[in-house]
């Protein structure tokens, strides 16, 4: 959710800051602040409402005096609303202190009964001033920043990471992490705190993964990690694989546009050096064991939102190649079910951020019981495939707009990769079928490129609708979920009503929605697939055809069958039906992005969401 970032070192701080909380944006942009131990021994701070650019400007006009120590944020908010009072960050101890935070302390209101007895006055309505001021009053008590900071966070409850400076030990930031993300970039002669390595991977691209329930002192020169008991603790360094350009927008109308046209190269680097020879090799699953993978009964995915979706697709491939049934829940429902799991249950995350806190949890609940627990992620070093025995990782590159788009297809590809892996290691698939199916995921990105010319047409189409108050969307099968995720990227960015529906639930039901001039998207399968849900799903669009449905069909190329019911057909290319989604959410991607510009609205960061979902 929020963004953090911190630096010590002689570079200009408020750049750097400024310049962290601009990559971090997208975790949260409803206020912003920044503060600076000044070379004159004080804390100089600002903070502002609304998103980064206000406060640039604002800092553009009157500049914070210099110093070598900063920490800034930009916030999602939780406790208050996004106003200048509740932004970070909060000072304390008559504004020589400076703190931010990441995440809910749950036990705020006995710390803020503790301050009010006390005397203490309050300014916000934040869980966060709270901290800070506990912190300047133990501050007092102890005269040491990291002893204070170590007390009080011991006594905090709830989910945090938090950053703290004093005006009275310069070049000295502390942090600490308990279920909220925060790793360190290694500088000479300077060094970095962040949400995650966008922060400060402008600078450096030697990072240092934190754990849970540790703290981290920076100075210019040095990075001490010990546990909440000052005990030293183990950290993982690491070099973070993309570098600065890759999370620029790169001449990009928005962050999504660029992600969207970036989808064929985020599957090519997802299938390299995992297929080749016809087979499937996943060096990562090593750890995992085939043994184990052997013994498996049931595999349980857990996701939210749109990496839901993606697991729901892939859910029909695992099944079909590995015969093993597939279950996927909400991440967040998943705990409070009292699921049925077992020694031979594996539970399979899926998430972009890897931050995603109900997923995270639901990973814990899972590992608290024995079963064992594998991660598709897209970010190095999360805290998620951390918590986990193994991990897929998606290689899509960094994925800024809140909407996304290539973290999805990738989900979708490393969770066939597992499916084929899972496959191979249980001979439920011959060596030809499997030779099939690798060469038809490795003609993916060429295919990808293909849909995306569809681009222009799809302009058209949006500009048309952009007063459409309702879009419904239809798939069966694989596009069911795909029906899904149309619906949902379009609510995001469009906040037009959207809603996906199974093609065969519509005379349950959904059917009494359709009235004369309503938009339907329907995903049309393959005509060449031997099944009967061609045929049915164009049955399906006559139906709503006769009750003045607008149907927009999504249909293989030369699939002449639909034509004549349709009122446009996007064209996809020739793919078998598990291959076909990869291709049939493209159009569905660019209709929200280009329905979302004619609004005229932020396609990156639409209301009310945060790209990394970190409380619960
Ligand atoms: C929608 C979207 C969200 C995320 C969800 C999970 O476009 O991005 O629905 O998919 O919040 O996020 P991750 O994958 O980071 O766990």
């Amino acid at each position: 959710m929020c963004g953090i970032v911190g630096y010590v070192g002689s570079n200009n701080t408020l750049d750097v800051l400024m310049g962290g909380l601009k990559r971090l944006e997208y975790r949260g942009y409803d206020s912003a602040g920044v503060a600076v131990v000044t070379d004159g021994g004080a804390i100089d701070s600002r903070k502002r409402a609304g998103k980064l650019a206000v406060l640039a400007e604002n800092l553009e006009a009157e500049p914070l005096a210099a110093g070598n120590t900063g920490i800034g944020h930009t916030r999602w908010a939780t406790h208050g609303g996004p106003t200048d009072a509740n932004a970070h960050p909060h000072l304390a101890d008559e504004g020589r202190l400076a703190l931010i935070h990441n995440g809910i302390v749950e036990n705020f209101v006995e710390l803020r009964n503790e301050l009010l007895t006390a005397g203490y006055t309050l300014e916000s309505e934040t869980d966060t001033e709270v901290v800070a001021a506990t912190l300047g009053r133990v501050y007092r008590e102890v005269g040491d920043l990291r002893e204070a900071f170590r007390r009080v966070v011991g006594r905090l409850e709830g989910t945090f990471t938090l950053l703290a400076v004093h005006s009275e030990e310069p070049g000295v930031i502390v942090a600490a992490r308990h279920n909220s993300p925060l790793v360190i970039g290694l500088g000479n002669g300077e060094n970095f705190l962040g949400s995650d390595v966008a922060a400060f991977v402008e600078y450096t691209r030697r990072a240092v993964a934190i754990n849970e329930n540790n703290i981290a002192v920076i100075t210019s020169d040095s990075v001490v990690v010990t546990d909440f008991n000052g005990e030293p603790a183990n950290v993982q360094p690491f070099e973070v694989e993309w570098d600065a350009a890759s999370a620029d927008k790169g001449g990009w109308s928005s962050f999504m546009a660029k992600e969207i046209a970036d989808q064929p190269e985020a599957i090519a680097n997802t299938l390299r050096g995992r297929i080749g020879d016809g087979t499937v090799s996943i060096p990562e699953l090593e750890g995992l064991g085939d043994e184990a993978l052997r013994a498996i009964d049931r595999i349980v995915i857990v996701a939210c939102g749109t990496a839901a979706y993606a697991a729901s697709v892939a859910k029909y491939a695992i099944e079909q190649w590995s015969r093993i049934p597939v279950a996927v829940e909400l991440s967040h429902e998943f705990r409070y079910m009292n699921p049925v799991l077992s020694e031979r249950t594996l539970l399979i995350s899926v998430s972009q951020s890897g931050e995603t806190m109900d997923t995270l949890m639901a990973v814990k609940y899972a590992r608290e019981r024995g079963v064992k627990t594998l991660s598709v992620c897209n970010t190095q070093s999360a805290t998620i495939p951390r918590e986990s025995d193994g991990v897929i990782y998606t290689h899509a590159g960094p994925e800024v707009a809140v909407a996304s788009t290539k973290a999805f297809v990738a989900q979708i590809v490393a969770l066939y990769l597992f499916g084929l892996h899972l496959a191979r290691v249980r001979s439920s698939l011959s060596t030809a079928e499997l030779a099939n199916i690798t060469t038809q995921l490795s003609e993916v990105p060429e295919k990808l490129s293909e849909v995306l010319e569809v681009g222009g047409s799809i302009h058209n189409l949006a500009h048309w609708m952009a007063d459409t108050r309702s879009v419904l969307f239809l798939g069966r099968h694989v596009g069911y979920p795909i029906a899904l995720e149309g619906a949902l990227k379009l609510k995001e960015i469009s906040y037009i009503h959207a809603e996906g529906f199974a093609a065969g639930e519509l005379k349950h039901g959904p059917i009494a929605l359709i009235e004369p001039g309503q938009p339907v998207f329907v995903l049309v399968p393959s005509p060449r697939d031997d099944s009967t849900m061609h045929s049915k799903v164009v049955s399906n669009i006559q139906e709503i055809r006769a009750r003045g449905a607008r149907v927009i069909a999504i249909a293989e190329k030369g699939d002449a069958a639909v034509l004549p019911f349709a009122d446009e057909v996007i064209p996809v290319p020739l793919a078998e039906p598990l291959i076909q989604p990869l291709l049939s959410v493209v159009p569905l991607q660019l209709f929200a992005l280009e329905l979302s510009t004619a609004k005229g609205l932020d396609v990156d960061q639409p209301r009310n969401l945060a790209k990394s979902v970190t409380v619960e």
